[in-house]
């Protein structure tokens, strides 16, 4: 499958997908998709051009293994639950989780990667495609609002700017009636870390860093001031898991100094918002 149309913002997904592949075949893998390797078997591009480092695998394989959680412990908790992927790219959680059919899971991303994801990835009884723009309200109108629901965004808010990450935030709370927001986050990312990142990559063509708009948060519940709707209901960090044992040795130390360094800790936590 070509990917060479894709817009740079769009090849971000190839990114995150590699790099679960890559864990995958990993002696001792996190999240063991192997879903993950079939799909970036079956497209055809220079995976070796997009930076996924050692440090990389491990979080974005530790951060999926941790939605993936919450997601299985909403519907253990509402079976006729909706789960909605925010910049979905080509990510399997909803294989991985293999929800029961009572559950719809809706896949929300721009056109050009909803076509090759509906093109990759298998049939699943649950699942739905939203051809969209989260940056326009009207994705939500296909989706049902009365359910209760798990809204997730995987890697997605990072290339929003703050704004957008606001309205995003609104339209969810406004359209459905009641749920949850989890996402990763990076805790503030300060121009700085910006040019660092893009800097540090620049030998990978399709480095995700010249993509990066969002300049973060650190205290988790500065959404809840951008919106009164969301309540903070959890901030966990990938680097106080049993999973960092399996870091690469700089991570590793890292995820140490964590434990008395919260700037640390935040550099790689999932927080859920209820609604
Ligand atoms: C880093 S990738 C993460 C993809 C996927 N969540 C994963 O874990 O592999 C970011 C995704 O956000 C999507 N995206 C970026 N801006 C978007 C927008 N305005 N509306 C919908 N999706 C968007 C990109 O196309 C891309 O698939």
């Amino acid at each position: 499958m070509d990917v060479a149309g894709l817009a740079p913002i769009e090849q971000t997904a190839l990114l995150t997908e590699y790099a679960r592949a890559l864990d995958s075949a990993h002696a001792h893998p996190m999240l063991a998709d192997p879903l993950a390797s079939a799909t970036v078997a079956q497209i055809d591009c220079d995976f070796t051009s997009l930076g996924a480092t050692a440090s990389v695998v491990a979080l974005v394989a530790l951060r999926a293994t941790m939605l993936d959680e919450r997601i299985r412990a909403f519907i253990a908790a509402h079976s006729d639950a909706v789960v909605v992927d925010l910049g979905s790219g080509f990510n399997s959680a909803l294989y991985r989780v293999d929800p029961p059919a009572t559950v719809d899971w809706y896949s929300v991303d721009l056109p050009a990667v909803i076509a090759l994801r509906d093109a990759l990835l298998p049939e699943h009884a649950s699942a739905r495609s939203v051809a969209a723009s989260v940056l326009e309200s009207t994705w939500l109108e296909l989706i049902p609002a009365t359910r209760p629901t798990l809204v997730f965004a995987d890697g997605l808010f990072a290339f929003l700017d703050e704004s957008a990450v606001m309205s995003v935030m609104r339209d969810v709370t406004g359209h459905f009636a009641s749920g949850v927001l989890a996402f990763n986050d990076y805790g503030p990312v300060s121009k700085l870390n910006q040019l660092m990142g893009r800097l540090s990559t620049s030998r990978n063509a399709n480095s995700p860093h010249t993509q990066w708009k969002f300049a973060g948060f650190k205290d988790a519940h500065t959404p809840e001031l951008w919106n009164p709707a969301l309540q903070l209901i959890e901030e966990a960090s990938g680097m106080h898991r049993p999973e960092a044992r399996l870091f690469p040795a700089g991570l590793r130390v890292a995820a140490r100094l964590s434990h008395r360094v919260p700037a640390i800790a935040r550099k790689a936590r999932i927080v859920q918002y209820r609604f």
